[in-house]
């Protein structure tokens, strides 16, 4: 089937929030930190504009609660007094001229009473940096499997390595934007996001209103990756205060410097492993400590802490494991949820942990995967039985046998002594990723979705779930016609508006395809229940049943209704962080070629080659598209994207000087999937927008070292880190 709403985005004709139409309105503009922590001690309003032109708002004017509400109520939606980060909004400004609007933030000072800030997340704070529970820990978690301190005395070779990953910028297609007005009394929202009722959850409190007060309604969404699953709920706020009080129209789009360097970005993280191996290269213990930098707020800092220590230990099977993850305050602009959430950071490190310890063996390191993988009827790190029928080892065949890995890897031996300056290294990667929230936390959304049958026949899905790029409109009418025998045209998706959907949970943590999707399925079997006609009957005969069912119930309403019921078999031990995680993983190799010029300390990528598996592949060129953009992107995480840092702000907040790659950049990206259904997945589906994410850096990592025989351990591996690498010492 072919993308619903590819054409209008192909040709332009896809309106985004800032081209909506909108009449006699006022454009929105935030006021911010100059500081990274201290008290506000003035604000001065220079002469350059005529204030009684502009309305605005200050923390005073909230009717509620002064937050943005999602896990917690820490972090305001107007600084109160006191700074944490740059940036942190203070003050919010509407004018109808979008120029005379920004012009008045230039005529802005925010004076600070400067604090010293806490910026390095790694070293533990002095005692005047602290500002936040326990030396400014965040939070902490912890998994312990076996008896890891006997285990590694026991081992005869113990292999350490320290890894650090950077930030990274989600750089979606249109930057974070809102409209905000009043419809009599009801509030409302419109905009980019990934979440519409996680924008009501926030709005509720902070507003003082109830959700009949609040109506959220997502616009077309270039792109999110995290960066608008909880985000946008701080710009709705923004517009929806200045609406309120202007009462006028309010638009509040932010350009693209302003989205970089305020929003949020993926948590930059240290993670140190001990592992002990015997000389067979069969793992005996794990030892793993995950430390992040969660920045001046929680966000969604817990969460990202959670699935990342759940995953550090790699798809391996060991049997004493012991994971410590803590979350750091600083006073850097909070962290938050970003495509693999916490997952890309904890697979960076054990993955390329596997070629450290490979190496110190003299061991292939494709061997060293293939003992330790797990296997069916083993345990993972939470104790979490595998049981899934997943060839694992399959997986892995396939990628060596489609980038050639053997043949290619003897042709490096031979040409890289012979050549002056270039080094070519092939490098892969086995990783996993568990779809749907954690633990009970599908059981807690309890998401609900709804299929309504026209007067005329025609079938309608409802959900909150968004469209973003990814393609769940066009997965969720190939579901509802597959389960309907409906022509797919005679399909619609509602627009995801919390006045007309029910909550369906966010659309995040790759569960939209499986978890929602069998929503879908079930809501339209349901349908079929109550339209009086047998489920899996031919689609004329169903359409002839609801045109039936609404002639004998004039003017009411035919719903076919979902609600989400945890498969069978599942517990999870929330305190102790032992159970089943997840209730299906996906599996995945990658496996990267790269040339590292040594003139220049460039890295190229030439060859790509992944194979995954996310169950049942529902649309084959959308989940093509789904893996050659998480690679693409995990590959530019390693490569080039780099924050540039001073005094907790960002320097580089331009597609100028912050680097993403172009197609040209990009090697071809070649994807192939081995199918293991998941019988609780929509048509056997699992989850797939973050799998290809979590492998790509340390494939081209342990790429790179294939040809420069050293270790590199940190990324980005920008030419100067490279540099720096290889300089120290001979080559
Ligand atoms: Mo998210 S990082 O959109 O689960």
């Amino acid at each position: 089937m072919l993308r619903r709403e590819g054409l209008s985005k192909l040709t332009g004709r896809e309106r985004y929030v800032d081209d909506l139409p909108l009449e006699d309105f006022l454009w929105g503009a935030t006021v911010r930190s100059p500081a990274a922590r201290g008290r506000i001690s003035d604000i001065i309003f220079g002469d350059g504009v005529d204030w009684s032109e502009f309305v605005i708002v200050d923390h005073t004017d909230i009717p509620g609660r002064n937050a943005v509400y999602l896990m917690e109520y820490d972090q305001p939606a107007l600084a109160p007094g006191y700074v944490r980060h740059v940036h942190e909004p203070v003050l919010l400004l509407a004018h109808p001229s979008r120029e005379m609007a920004r012009r008045a933030l230039r005529e802005v000072q925010v004076i600070v009473d400067v604090d010293p800030p806490a910026l390095d997340f790694r070293t533990l704070p002095g005692p005047d940096l602290i500002q936040y529970g326990e030396n400014n820990v965040l939070k902490r978690l912890s998994i312990q499997k076996g008896d890891v301190e006997r285990a590694l005395g026991e081992s005869p070779i113990v292999v350490e390595g320290v890894y650090e990953t950077g930030a990274q910028e989600h750089v979606y297609l249109e930057t974070q934007g809102m409209l905000a007005y009043l419809d009599g009394e009801v509030l409302v929202i419109k905009g980019s996001m990934q979440c519409p009722y996680y924008v009501v959850k926030a709005l509720k409190p902070a507003l003082n209103r109830s959700e009949e007060e609040i109506q959220v309604i997502q616009t077309p969404t270039g792109g999110g990756f995290g960066g608008k699953e909880e985000f946008p709920s701080m710009v709705a706020l923004h517009a929806g205060l200045l609406a309120l009080k202007s009462r006028m129209p309010v638009k509040l789009i932010y350009d693209r410097t302003e989205d970089m360097v305020a929003t949020t970005k993926r948590h930059p993280s240290q993670v140190r492993h001990r592992t002990g191996v015997d000389e067979n290269g069969r793992l005996i213990a794990q030892e793993i400590e995950v430390v992040m930098d969660g920045g001046a707020y929680l966000t969604l800092t817990p969460v990202v802490l959670s699935r990342a220590i759940i995953h550090a230990a790699g798809l391996y099977h060991c049997d004493n494991v012991s994971i410590l993850g803590r979350a750091m305050f600083t006073n850097s602009v909070p962290y938050g949820a970003f495509r693999g959430f916490g997952n890309p950071q904890a697979h960076f490190a054990v993955e390329r942990h596997m070629d450290v310890i490979a190496d110190r063996l003299r061991m292939d390191p494709v061997e060293l995967r293939r003992i330790n993988m797990i296997r069916d009827g083993q345990t993972t790190a939470t104790g979490q039985v595998i049981s899934d029928g997943v060839d694992r080892l399959q997986i892995v065949d396939r990628a060596l046998a489609l980038s050639d890995y053997e043949r290619r890897r003897r042709e490096h031996w031979v040409r890289n002594p012979e050549h002056r300056y270039l080094r070519r290294g092939i490098g892969m990667a086995a990783f996993y990723h568990g779809a749907g929230f954690t633990g009970s936390g599908e059981v807690m959304l309890d998401s609900r979705l709804h299929v309504e049958g026209n007067p005329d026949g025609k079938v309608q899905v409802l959900c909150a779930s968004t469209e973003m790029g990814q393609g769940q409109v066009t997965i969720f009418t190939q579901l509802a016609s597959d389960r309907l025998g409906y022509d797919p045209a005679e399909i619609s998706i509602a627009e995801p508006d919390t006045h007309r959907v029910p909550d369906s949970g966010p659309t995040v943590g790759s569960r939209t395809a499986m978890v929602v999707g069998r929503l879908v399925e079930r809501a339209c079997d349901d349908l079929c229940r109550k339209a009086g006609v047998e489920i899996g009957a031919p689609g004329a005969l169903v359409k002839e049943a609801i045109i039936a069912w609404h002639s004998a119930h004039p003017g009411e309403r035919l719903l076919g209704k979902a609600r989400y019921e945890p498969p069978p078999g599942i517990e999870w031990d929330e305190e102790n962080y032992v159970g089943d995680a997840y209730g299906a993983f996906g599996w995945a190799a990658h496996v990267a070629e790269v040339e590292v010029d040594l003139r220049t300390y460039d890295v190229r990528v030439l060859d790509f080659v992944s194979v995954q598996d996310v169950g049942t592949v529902l649309n084959e060129t959308l989940a093509r598209g789904q893996v050659q953009g998480g690679v693409a992107q995990g590959i530019s995480w390693a490569l080039l994207e780099e924050c540039v840092w001073k005094d907790g702000a960002m320097e580089n907040g331009q597609l100028t000087n912050y680097i993403i790659p172009t197609s040209g950049d990009l090697p071809p990206i070649r994807v192939e999937f081995v199918e293991f259904p998941y019988e609780h997945g929509a048509q056997g589906a699992k989850g797939i927008g973050e799998l290809p994410l979590v492998g790509a850096a340390p494939a081209v990592l342990n790429a790179v070292a294939a040809a420069t025989g050293r270790q590199p351990t940190e990324i980005p591996l920008t030419p100067e880190r490279l540099m720096a690498l290889l300089a120290n010492g001979d080559r």
